[in-house]
C-alpha cells in the first residue's frame, strides 16, 4: 500500500499560499492525517511535530530547510539472474580436430546388382577319363592291299600207321583273322586190304570237329575185291585236300581221322608206309562274294 509522505506538500502549501489562508487549510489537512500519523506510537520525536494518541489540533510549524542527500546505501544484494540473452554471430571456423576413433562395423547392406564377368581363369587339371564313347559308323572299304601268305606243314617219314579208325596225326595252326578260310591237304599213301567190297574213310577235323562250312573235308577208299586168289595190298599214293571257312582266330588243331564209310562195316586200313606224308595247312583270304 502507499504511504503518501506529507513533508512536500505541506512545504508547498506554506510557500506558496498566505498564511491567512493557510490557518484554515492545514488543520483541515492535518486532521484526516493525523491518526495515520499518530499509528506508529514510537515517533515521537518526527520532525513534523508530534500529535501523541490524543485528538489532534496541533498548531503547523515552520517547515525545516530539505536536509542534504544522505550516505549511499549499502549494496543491494544480487537480482536473480536474467533471461539468456540473443544468441551471437557465428564464431570463426575452428581448427581441424584430430582423427576421431575408428567406428563399429555397420549392419550387412542389401545384396548389390551382378558385377560384369570376370577375366578368365587359370587353365584347370586334366579330368578323369571319360566313359568309352558308343561305337561309330563302318568306314569305307579300304584298297585292296596284299595278303601276307600264313601256312605250314606237317611232315611224317615212314610212318606206317596201321590204325582202322581213331586220329591218325594233329597239326597246330595259329590263325590270324576269324574272317580268313583254311585250306587244308593231306599227301601220302591210303590203304585197304584183304577185303573185299569194303571202304575206309580220312577225314579232316578243326578242334575235334569236321568242318561244316561249307562242307566236311573228306576221301573214302573203296575195293570190290581184294581177298583170296584177288588179294590185293595196293600202296598209291593219295591226296584229300579242302577249303574250310568259318574257323575262329588262334590255336587251330588240325587233325587227320581214319574211320569207317557210311554204310559200311570196318576194313584193314594202312595210313602212310616207306615214304613221306604230310599234312599241309595255310590261311587263305575269304572266298569272294
Ligand atoms: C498502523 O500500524 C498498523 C500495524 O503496524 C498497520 O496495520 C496500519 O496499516 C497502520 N496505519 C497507518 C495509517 O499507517
Ligand atoms: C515508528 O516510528 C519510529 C521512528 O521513525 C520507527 O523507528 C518505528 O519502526 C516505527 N514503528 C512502526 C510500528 O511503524
Ligand atoms: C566201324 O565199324 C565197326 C564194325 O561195324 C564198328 O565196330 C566200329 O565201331 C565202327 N567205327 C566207328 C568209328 O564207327
Amino acid at each position: 500500500m502507499f504511504i503518501p509522505q506529507f513533508d512536500t506538500p505541506i512545504m508547498l502549501f506554506c510557500m506558496k499560499i498566505p498564511s491567512a489562508i493557510m490557518l484554515w487549510i492545514v488543520p483541515l489537512l492535518l486532521i484526516p492525517l493525523c491518526p495515520a500519523n499518530s499509528n506508529n506510537s514510537s515517533n515521537k520525536n518526527s520532525q513534523h511535530g508530534s500529535c501523541g494518541y490524543s485528538p489532534c489540533f496541533c498548531a503547523p510549524g515552520i517547515p525545516g530547510i530539505p536536509g542534504s542527500p544522505g550516505p549511499a546505501g549499502p549494496a543491494g544484494t544480487s537480482g536473480s539472474p536474467g533471461n539468456n540473452g540473443l544468441e551471437g554471430p557465428m564464431g570463426p571456423r575452428g581448427v581441424k580436430g584430430d582423427e576421431g576413433p575408428r567406428g563399429k562395423q555397420g549392419l550387412t547392406g542389401p545384396k548389390g546388382g551382378t558385377g560384369s564377368t570376370g577375366p578368365a581363369g587359370p587353365l584347370g587339371s586334366k579330368g578323369d577319363a571319360g566313359p568309352p564313347g558308343s561305337q561309330g559308323t563302318s568306314g569305307p572299304k579300304g584298297a585292296s592291299g596284299s595278303f601276307a601268305r600264313n601256312w605250314k606243314q606237317c611232315v611224317y617219314k615212314h610212318m606206317n600207321d596201321g590204325r582202322d579208325s581213331g586220329l591218325i596225326k594233329e597239326c597246330i595252326f595259329k590263325k590270324t583273322s576269324d574272317s580268313t578260310s583254311l585250306r587244308v591237304y593231306w599227301s601220302g599213301q591210303l590203304c585197304i586190304c584183304n577185303c573185299d567190297n569194303c571202304c575206309k574213310r580220312w577225314y579232316f577235323t578243326f578242334n575235334g570237329a569236321e568242318c561244316s562250312a561249307p562242307a566236311a573235308i573228306d576221301a573214302i577208299v573203296y575195293m570190290r575185291y581184294g581177298t583170296g586168289s584177288r588179294l590185293k595190298n595196293l600202296h598209291r599214293p593219295r591226296h584229300v585236300e579242302g577249303v574250310c571257312d568259318k574257323i575262329h582266330k588262334g590255336t587251330v588243331r588240325v587233325g587227320f581221322w581214319v574211320g569207317n564209310c557210311s554204310g559200311y562195316g570196318s576194313a584193314d586200313a594202312v595210313t602212310g608206309w616207306i615214304s613221306v606224308s604230310r599234312m599241309f595247312v595255310e590261311e587263305i583270304p575269304p572266298p569272294q562274294a
